[in-house]
């Protein structure tokens, strides 16, 4: 059986913006929120408090979250690397933060510049800033990131033992949900579903989401199969915008229009409206000048 209800966390204008090469002006961004928004959608990752220079796309951040400040009924999440990020966040009007370790070594070390136990040890600080910033609210505010959870583009296969020894370091700083991201898509049900068992045997199923990438044609299935596996929660971005720029070869997230399309299928309910939510792709895809990278969104836009 799989839920009835699945929550879709989108993360096109972070994920999906963060590896473009031509800056976004922030007025589209903001308008790309609001469309999403107005599809229902209920959780939009909005920006990275990250450093510039890592990350130029996402250097108006501050200006993004005043801009959607007024916005209600949705939460914006942001990601931070680090104490400095998180009071970035904070000043700029941020309610929920996301940190990002990794499950490989190698990729912590190109992502965030330093070891999985030293990026551990930096979340602990910011989950207990946030804990004294009086986040959580209503239970959600510190969240999120594995990176690599079934290959790495530097190591290779890695072990459903680190994932699981990650998640559960996570889950014990407090965080509300943790996002299993195979960032490279190269994960297959071969691969996810030893992945899912080692991470559930550690962390209750209520909190985790998953987060595929579709490099390799594989992320809806592997949705399908963390939902028969109790996982509620899934990440996508409008139009399959995305890649990180310190995962060579990872091209896009699942595309969010492909996913509602299968849930729709499915009987299972989001409250996001695919007509409405095809609106927002057009507009970002006709903005970057390239053809939506959603499957459903083309079909339909045929009919
Ligand atoms: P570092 O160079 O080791 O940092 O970078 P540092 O502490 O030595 O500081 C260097 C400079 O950065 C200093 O400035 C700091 O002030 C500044 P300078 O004195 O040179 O002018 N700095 C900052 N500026 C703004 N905001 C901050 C911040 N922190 C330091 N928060 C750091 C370490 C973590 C900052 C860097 O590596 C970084 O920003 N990395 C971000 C990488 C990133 O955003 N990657 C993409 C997101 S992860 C992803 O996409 C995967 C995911 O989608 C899941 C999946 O797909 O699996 C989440
Ligand atoms: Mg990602």
């Amino acid at each position: 059986s799989i839920p009835k209800f699945v929550k879709i966390v989108e993360v096109g204008p972070r994920d999906g913006l963060q590896n473009e090469k031509e800056i976004v002006p922030t007025a589209v961004k903001v308008e790309l929120i609001k469309m999403l928004v107005s599809s229902g959608l209920t959780v939009v990752e909005a920006t990275s408090f990250v450093s510039p220079k890592w990350v130029p796309q996402l250097a108006d951040a501050k200006d993004v979250m005043s801009a959607i400040q007024g916005i209600e009924h949705s939460r914006f999440p942001v990601l931070t690397p680090n104490i400095k990020g998180f009071e970035a966040a904070m000043a700029a009007g941020a309610k929920e933060v996301a940190v990002f370790a990794a499950a490989s070594e190698s990729f912590s070390q190109s992502n965030i510049n330093c070891s999985i136990e030293d990026s551990l040890a930096r979340y602990r600080d910011v989950a207990l800033a946030a804990k004294n910033h009086a986040i959580p609210v209503r239970g959600h505010g510190r969240l999120r990131y594995i990176s690599c959870v079934v290959g790495c583009p530097v190591e290779g296969a890695v072990p459903p033992s680190k994932v699981a020894y990650v998640a559960e370091e996570l889950y014990n700083m407090g965080c509300a949900e943790i996002s299993l991201g195979d960032t490279i898509g190269v994960g297959t049900p071969g691969t996810v579903i030893p992945m899912l068992e080692a991470v559930l045997d550690v962390v209750p199923v209520e909190k985790l989401a998953v987060h595929f990438h579709d490099t390799y044609g594989q992320a809806l299935s592997n949705i399908l199969l963390s939902l028969q596996m109790g996982i509620s929660t899934v990440d996508s971005s409008i139009s399959g915008l995305g890649g990180c720029p310190y995962a060579k070869g990872a091209s896009g997230n699942v595309a969010t229009e492909d996913v509602v399309y299968m849930l729709n299928g499915l009987g299972v309910k989001t409250n996001v409206d695919l007509r409405k939510l095809i609106l927002a792709g057009d507009y970002i895809s006709k903005h970057l000048g390239r053809p939506s990278g959603s499957k459903a969104a083309i079909a339909l836009r045929r009919i």
